[in-house]
Order: C-alpha cells, then structure tokens, then sequence
C-alpha cells in the first residue's frame, strides 16, 4: 500500500498568517514589559514556538516543559505528569505559555495552577488549535489560533504515535 498524506485541515500560508497575526499581537500587548518569557509545552509546540518566537519584536526568552497524560484508564482521568520542569525562575516575569492544542483542556489547566502558584508578573496562555467540543475544562485561553473539529490533527509540531510531526501543515488522520 502506497502511505498517503494526511488530508490538509490548515494550510502552510493559513497557518503562516495567523501566526503573523498572533505575534503582531503578543508583541503590541507586550509592548510595555521589559521581557516576555515563552514557555513551551514539549513536544508538539516545537514548530509552532519557533515561528512565533522569531516573528515577535519584542524582547523575550524561551524555556520549555514537558509533559505526559495518563493513560486513559487510570483512577484518575486527566491527570497529567511533569516530565520536565523549567530552568528558569518565573518569579516576577512576564510568562506566555505556548502550546499547540487544546483537547480536554487539563494539560493546560495544570499548567496554570502550577506555574500560577509561582507567583509571576503575568500568566497568559497562547494556543494554536482549539477543540471546543472536547473541552472540560474552564480554561482562559489569551491567543487562539484556530477552533477546530473534533478529529486527530497532526503536522506543524503536532503527531499521532509520533508520526507526521514535522509535516508542514496541519492535516487530519483517521484514528
Ligand atoms: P488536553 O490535556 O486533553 O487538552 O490534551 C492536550 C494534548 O493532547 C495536546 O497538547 C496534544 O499533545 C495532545 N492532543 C490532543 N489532541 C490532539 C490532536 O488532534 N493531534 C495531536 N495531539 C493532540
Ligand atoms: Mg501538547
């Protein structure tokens, strides 16, 4: 069988210009700060970061972590695992998490509280993707890409068993 590419969802120049558009924004409303720090959520904000970080204007950092859900059929659904923290103390700072999607919303909900309860000067979330009708959890989100249907994207950072992650749009893949 001949491997077929995943059906495109997001093309390169849509994702290209809302991309433009996120970091014409994040470097206005940051404009005042003396320095935003962009926290990665590894590892499928990985391309999304890189084209965002170079594009804003203003100046800024880049730390990252990582992190691992729990299998589905633990006792506790949603829970998430820290993999990998920060090396930076975010004390004071100006902090923007980056990541690619926002499915159940838990991943992110647990980032705030943690890195909320390390008292930085700021706490905003930026988001490329958005699947409104999984979420379960209030989560503010500050920059949205794109709301999306409920289907498996991947491309652009984002994988399915870690595949197509570096395919240059997003795309959908039958799960
Ligand atoms: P949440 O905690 O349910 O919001 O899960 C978010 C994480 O699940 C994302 O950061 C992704 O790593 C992964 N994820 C959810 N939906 C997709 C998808 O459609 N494609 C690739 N990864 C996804
Ligand atoms: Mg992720």
């Amino acid at each position: 069988m001949i491997p077929t590419e995943p059906p495109v969802l997001l093309s390169e120049e849509q994702i290209r210009s809302r991309v433009a558009e996120l970091s014409h924004r994040i470097s206005r409303d940051y404009a005042d700060v003396p320095e935003l720090l962009l926290v990665g959520v590894l590892r499928g904000c990985f391309i999304f970061l890189a084209d965002l970080a170079r594009a804003l204007t203003i100046p800024r950092r880049v730390d990252f972590m990582a992190l691992s859900s729990y299998e589905r059929n633990v006792k506790t659904p949603g829970a998430v695992r820290l993999i990998m923290d920060l090396r930076s103390d975010i004390a004071g700072r100006h902090v923007l998490l980056i990541d690619d999607i926002l499915d159940t919303g838990h991943t992110l909900r647990y980032l705030i509280d943690i890195l909320g309860a390390r008292r930085p000067a700021s706490l905003k979330a930026c988001v490329l993707l958005r699947k409104l009708a999984r979420l379960e959890e209030e989560v503010p989100i500050d920059y949205l890409g794109f709301d999306i249907p409920d289907v498996w994207v991947v491309g652009y950072g984002l994988d399915y068993a870690d595949q197509h992650r570096t395919l240059p749009y997003i795309g959908v893949v039958k799960q």
